[in-house]
């Protein structure tokens, strides 16, 4: 088995380096884009340009895989989590970013086998940042081995949040609430404006814990492998095992953490995917 993850692995990371210049050649100036759920979720040429061309380099690879991919989905089609090596795609993570030219969005890949999360690539092209694990093989940054911080505790704890990119009022009641008590329980907030780069920063450990209701398989999957690599945990946020499809979710970088902040904060339950 881990030869082939291996030989997806290698596949997916070159069409990602590939994918990664329509970003960084585009990051400047404000894009055209048009909306999709809302008038705060965006799509742009490039989205559906890079999610194409990992799509269609990972098909011609691997006939058998089966795709969830954001702009396919929001095209109509149905995106199915199977047994099947599955994968997972944001073709850029951090749309509102990149409409803006705010340098934090990454195309975000993860690998599912037998619906487990296996593989994940999240690579920022503006700031030369790739991250990229395997189950069992550690979790890294440009080649170098990274690990979660060893916070335990909300109090000095530095958590990662975001609005997120609906203007459903009661999720927006949870995400105020939610911010106060960050503020005035933690150490601070930090708000990447994407999923992905956000559990980037727990692996790594410049951030200790994200958690955040309204996330899509396809913002999570591959965070969720470099997060659990680095030595962190991805859990429901209300505690208890981390759905994929149940669009929340909270990672931190030690069990003690997430159990304090699953307790303190106000839930909310979107939607399934
Ligand atoms: C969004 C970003 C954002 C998060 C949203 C996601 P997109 O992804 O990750 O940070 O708050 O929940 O939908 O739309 O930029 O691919």
């Amino acid at each position: 088995m881990t030869d082939k993850v291996d030989q997806y692995y290698d596949v997916a990371l070159s069409l990602v380096k590939t994918c990664g210049n329509l970003i960084s050649e585009h990051i400047n100036g404000c894009k055209s884009f048009v909306l999709k759920s809302c008038d705060i979720d965006l799509v742009t040429e490039i989205d559906k340009k890079v999610e194409d061309t990992l799509v269609g380099g990972l098909s011609k690879a691997f006939p058998d895989h089966k795709f969830i991919g954001e702009e396919s989905v929001a095209d109509g089609t149905k995106g199915e989590l199977t047994d099947s090596p599955t994968w997972i795609i944001d073709p850029v993570d951090g749309t509102m970013n990149f409409v803006h030219g705010f340098p934090h969005s990454s195309i975000s890949v993860g690998l599912t086998i037998n619906k487990e999360p296996v593989v994940g690539i999240i690579y920022n092209p503006i700031l030369g940042q790739m991250f990229t694990a395997k189950k069992g093989q550690g979790a890294f940054l440009n080649e170098t081995q990274i690990h979660v911080s060893q916070v335990k505790e909300f109090a000095t704890a530095l958590v990662t949040f975001e609005a997120g990119t609906s203007r459903d009022p009661e999720r927006f009641k949870a995400v105020l609430e939610n911010y106060k008590i960050l503020v005035s329980k933690g150490h601070g907030v930090r708000t990447l404006g994407s999923a992905a780069l956000n559990m980037a920063m727990v692996a790594l450990g410049g951030a200790d814990a994200y958690f955040e209701f309204g996330i899509h398989a396809w913002d999570v999957a591959a965070g969720t492998v470099l997060v659990r690599e680095a030595g962190g945990v991805v859990i429901d946020p209300a505690g208890g095992p981390f759905d994929i499809l149940s669009r929340r979710i909270l990672s931190a970088s030690t069990m003690e953490l997430a159990e304090e902040i699953s307790k303190n904060i106000v839930q909310f339950y979107p939607e399934r995917d």
